[in-house]
């Protein structure tokens, strides 16, 4: 049975080898570990003890931003993105959000794809945001909660 719980240090190791696993271009290991250290909202998915996905998000004022969501592989249209997603609205109205914010990579259409399932809109395309060895225009979207 999928559940969710808040991120602890224990967790951020296998975290991060989902992260590298499934994101073509993943936040550096630095990176990551900073993203908890400061304090940003990092839920996990676990199937019994086995994690297999996370979502980290952020609170300024009444905006909620999504940094980084992801899944196992092996675990992928089976649901716990969305169990994931569904915390991250739940948590993010409680904590006073009346909006959630993320960019996404243009080419990213799975990602894409199961934001829209959540009714995210896309509000704008920075083009050529994302550079280095992956080039890719940035999909700005949001989704009033
Ligand atoms: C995006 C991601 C977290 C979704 O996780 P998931 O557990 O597969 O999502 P779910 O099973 O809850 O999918 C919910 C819905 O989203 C949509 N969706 C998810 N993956 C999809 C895909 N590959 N193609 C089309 N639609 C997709 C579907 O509508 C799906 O519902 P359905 O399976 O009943 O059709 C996962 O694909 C992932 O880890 N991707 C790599 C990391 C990444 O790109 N993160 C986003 C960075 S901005």
């Amino acid at each position: 049975m999928l559940k969710i719980s808040l991120m602890d240090q224990s967790d951020l190791e296998n975290a991060y080898k989902i992260e590298k696993e499934v994101n073509p271009t993943p936040w550096s290991k630095n990176n990551f570990f900073s993203s908890f250290e400061v304090g940003h909202n990092s839920l996990i998915c676990k199937d019994n003890k086995n994690l297999i996905g996370f979502a980290i998000f952020s609170l300024v004022k009444k905006e909620s931003h999504l940094l980084n969501i992801a899944v196992t592989k092996s675990w992928h249209r089976k649901g716990a993105g969305s169990l994931l997603m569904d915390t991250v609205i739940k948590q993010s109205k409680v904590l006073g959000a009346k909006k959630i914010f993320l960019e996404v990579r243009s080419k990213n259409l799975d990602a894409i794809s199961f934001y829209k399932k959540y009714k995210f809109l896309q509000d704008a395309i920075r083009v050529n945001y994302y550079g280095g060895d992956n080039p890719d225009d940035a999909v700005l979207m949001s989704l009033d909660i």
